[in-house]
């Protein structure tokens, strides 16, 4: 089955209701028809709303950025699956490099809102990434298979529609240094692999990178065979710059 790009902005704690409508609009107005690349929009909790409006009538889907697993309860400050399935969202980001290094997340509590997003039909966004000290110890892919493995665990291969990964080195968020195509795509097969590995059909799940991806890169990575799409973080707040990351040239 061939494996259609994904394109997914990471909007992060950035912006205001009116900025997200801005952003969103200008977007839907330019690739919102588009059926032969996905678009996802990840806007902070307050603008899920108004984006899931902007984007109506389009082809653009909408993520949370992160959720609790448990349905409710005494859980101050966190969002559950349901509140937003409630809402309409249908995708949700999950262990992003900063839910872990700045908010200390964990594997176990990843794999948690993995199985939970699952267990509400929500796709789940997993992320994985090593850090630069890691990279440097050669520890790369031992370290991404541990996060892919643990992130995965209990998910069955009825599900893996619904799963989409992302690698996103750490050394490369927010810092311009983008990984090298080649780089990128040794891990995103080791990823493939990984996943098939554990009975999972990897062949037909998305695996995108993020980390400093530009208009001016996006190309050159998107012409590696595992690379099926990018998490864009600071180029996703810029309507022309998604457009042209959306509009990428094979
Ligand atoms: P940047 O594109 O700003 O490097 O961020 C990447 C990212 O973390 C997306 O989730």
């Amino acid at each position: 089955m061939a494996r259609k790009p994904i394109l997914a902005g990471n909007w992060k704690m950035h912006g205001s209701v009116a900025d997200a409508k801005a952003l969103a609009s200008g977007l839907a107005a330019n690739v919102g028809k588009r059926d032969d690349r996905g678009v996802i929009l990840g806007p902070p909790f307050t603008a899920l709303a108004t984006t899931l409006e902007a984007v109506r009538g389009t082809n653009i889907v909408v993520a949370a950025q992160n959720m609790h697993f448990e349905e409710k309860g005494a859980f101050t400050g966190e969002i559950s699956p349901t509140m937003l399935q409630d809402l309409g969202i249908t995708h949700v980001i999950l262990g992003h490099s900063e839910r872990r290094e700045v908010f200390g997340e964990t594997d176990e509590l990843i794999n948690k809102k993995v199985g939970s997003a699952l267990a509400h039909d929500l796709t789940a966004i997993l992320c994985v990434g090593e850090t630069l000290e890691q990279r440097d110890a050669g520890d790369t892919i031992k370290v991404i298979k541990g996060q892919v493995e643990a992130g995965l665990t209990g998910v069955t291969a009825a599900q893996a529609s619904k799963i989409i990964l992302a690698y996103e080195p750490v050394w490369a968020i927010g810092t311009g240094r983008v990984a090298t195509p080649e780089q990128a795509q040794e891990v995103h097969a080791e990823i493939r692999a990984c996943a098939n590995g554990l009975g999972l059909p990897g062949d037909d799940i998305a695996i995108l990178y993020g980390g400093s991806v530009k208009p001016d890169n996006v190309d050159g990575l998107m012409t590696c065979p595992d690379i099926d799409g990018a998490l864009v973080g600071g180029a996703s707040l810029k309507v022309e710059d998604f457009t042209r990351i959306v509009e990428f040239q094979e």
